[in-house]
């Protein structure tokens, strides 16, 4: 922020960490089995009719047993919402219903999607009016881990519980695991009352520093996630960020686990080292698991973000059963049909600069066409700027021919994290801080850290209006937000 700017909602706080995720529950006794990673299969192949999906408001139990519910929204009564099914290069056909008091889209994250059912409001389609419907029906390319959630106000509306997985099943010699498990991990904002802190919502100090840190963690919406398991079995692990802003530093304490997909792209295995993985909002990872520890064991899934090591979950190995040991299945899961040249040579080459935010320099920036100082742009909400633009602008950041490869360098001249999030696409990252990245993942969500760079590539190849931005819904919001076209 500029010197004069200092209002109160911008007052630079201290630099501080993430707040500590803290939770209200005693130690859980007995053993609360769940349902999980058991997801309906959506119809198969082109069917002729929809699977209905609606969103409206209900009430659900994040606290402890015995504690109030808490009135959030959800898709079909749940939260998160039922898990999608989906066999590769098949068609999703989901009639969405809106039950909401406000309208709303679902945007499938991550997929490869012909453009018209992107579901971004205002860019895509028009957001979906209170009581009406709207038929998303695509077809998925790449098998992996994906997540729907709305793409209208999606700051409140996915704070208030909206978001659900998005499973593509590998057309082939993908399921070398005995069991899927699927974990969805948010923060919660509650307030004593086990309410969501609703006062909050636009709240400016969020939006102009981490966005909106909850301080309730569920998995799979629940306080503590027990996952019930027998001794030799294998799984897989998908595990999503759904927080509106906090990036997630889970540990699992379990020893032989690696990594072999991220944001739904499968990737060569590795370990995770002690069982420490870093996960961004919107981001996923693909895990796979052997349970070698004895009969009766327990393992805990812990986040340690903040300054306490918080458990969230754990295994909880059953009393006496043991499958016998089988030598590990081939972990490596086949490739999707990604583009497989990246031309850089001759590559459109996009600088991306992200300013603005608590503690930031930013003193102007264009808003809908015309240049407006802080003071003004803090009034209608925007706080931060790519590449000197806040907000949604009418031209696009850049448009690629179809078939070519463009590379964005990405820059965070700020003093926050940012996830930035590439629609229709999935892309590369080339260097941090111009030194190759060393990574060869394919990635729709990729993490830049304060004053870090970070040069992407991807082959334009989805024809259509792109947005780009960053998946801390509060700093999309407030600014973080451009799109790019393809072909068009
Ligand atoms: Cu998961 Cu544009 O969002
Ligand atoms: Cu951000």
């Amino acid at each position: 922020m500029s010197e004069e700017s200092h209002d109160l909602e911008l007052e630079p706080l201290m630099p501080s960490p993430l707040s500590p995720v803290t939770r209200r529950r005693a130690l859980l006794g007995g053993l609360a089995l769940s349902a999980i990673g058991i997801g309906a299969p959506l119809s198969r192949s082109f069917a002729a009719a929809p699977r209905s999906l609606t969103a409206g408001p209900g009430e659900a139990l994040l606290l402890e047993k015995g504690q109030p519910k808490t009135r959030i929204w959800l898709y079909d009564g749940t939260s998160p919402g039922p898990i999608l099914r989906a066999r590769q290069g098949e068609e999703v056909f989901v009639r969405l219903k809106n039950d909401l008091p406000q309208p709303t889209t679902v945007h499938w994250h991550g997929i490869r999607i012909d453009n018209a059912m992107d579901g971004v409001a205002g860019l895509t389609q028009d957001p979906v009016p209170q009581g009406e419907t709207f038929d998303y029906r695509f077809t998925v390319p790449d098998a992996g881990t994906f997540w729907y959630h709305p793409h209208n106000r999606s700051w409140e509306q996915v704070a208030r519980g909206l978001y659900g997985l998005l499973i593509v099943e590998e057309a082939q010699g993908g399921a070398q695991h005995d069991r899927d498990i699927a974990i969805v991990a948010d923060d919660w904002r509650l307030g004593e009352d086990g309410q969501l802190d609703e006062a909050s919502f636009g709240h400016m100090r969020d939006w102009s520093h981490a966005g909106r840190l909850g301080n309730t963690l569920t998995l799979n919406g629940q306080d503590r996630l027990d996952i019930p398991v027998n001794h030799n079995e294998y799984l897989r692990l998908r595990l999503c960020n759904t927080c509106n802003a906090r990036i997630l530093e889970l540990r699992i304490e379990h020893p032989g686990i690696r990594l072999v997909a991220e944001d739904g792209q499968p990737v060569p295995p590795r370990d995770l080292i002690d069982g420490y993985i870093r996960l961004a909002p919107g981001e996923r990872a693909d895990l796979f698991m052997h349970m070698g520890l004895d009969p009766g064991s327990t393992a805990a899934i812990t986040e340690v973000s903040g300054d306490q090591r918080l458990e969230a979950g754990r295994f909880v190995y059953h009393p006496t059963n043991r499958l016998a040991y089988r030598a590990p299945p081939v972990l490596g899961l086949p490739a999707n049909p990604l583009p497989s040249r990246l031309d850089l040579g001759s590559a459109l080459a996009v600088d991306l600069l992200m300013e603005g935010g608590a503690m930031g320099t930013l003193a102007e920036a264009v808003h809908k066409g015309e240049t407006k100082g802080i003071r003004e742009l803090v009034r209608q909400g925007l706080v931060w700027s790519f590449n000197g633009t806040a907000g949604m602008a009418e031209a696009p950041l850049f448009a690629a021919a179809l078939g070519r490869t463009v590379t964005v360098d990405l820059r965070n001249d700020t003093r926050w994290p940012h996830a930035m999030h590439f629609h229709g696409h999935h892309v590369k990252v080339l260097e941090r801080n111009g030194q190759p990245s060393g990574s060869d993942a394919w990635k729709d969500t990729v993490l830049v850290d304060p004053l870090e760079s970070a040069k992407v590539a991807f082959v334009a190849d989805n024809p259509g209006k792109w947005m780009l931005h960053c998946h801390m819904l509060e700093h999309q919001a407030a600014g973080m937000a451009t799109w790019f076209t393809v072909g068009i």
